[in-house]
């Protein structure tokens, strides 16, 4: 869910519109927001599961302070999305524990 027209700020500026994969499902995203909130607009509010009790979590502070919301973006873990822009064609997946680094083959 998005505000398209804050009674304060006014309407929303128009940019263009990226698909990044999160968990393999094609998600809408305005180019260049946060990962975190591009998700949060479609729903998406667990980033990772904790380390010890494997409890789900999600985007708290927003601004880069407690890793609340890491997930592996392009194969790389504990990326904070709620300061990584939105790319076109980004792979997002949700982290489990430390998660782990994926190499590419070859
Ligand atoms: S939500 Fe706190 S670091 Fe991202």
């Amino acid at each position: 869910m998005r505000i398209h027209d804050h009674p304060i700020l006014g309407p929303l500026p128009s940019v263009r519109e990226v698909k990044l994969l999160f968990n393999g499902r094609p998600i809408m995203a305005r180019e260049g927001e946060p990962i975190a909130a591009a998700l949060v607009a479609a729903g998406v509010w667990e980033s990772h599961c904790s380390r010890k009790a494997g409890e789900p979590r999600g985007p708290f502070c927003m601004i880069g302070r407690c890793t609340d919301c890491v997930m592996v973006v392009n194969g790389i873990p504990n990326v904070r999305t709620c300061i990584t822009p939105v790319e076109e064609g980004m792979g997002v997946e949700t982290q489990v524990g430390r998660g782990e680094m994926k190499h590419a083959e070859g």
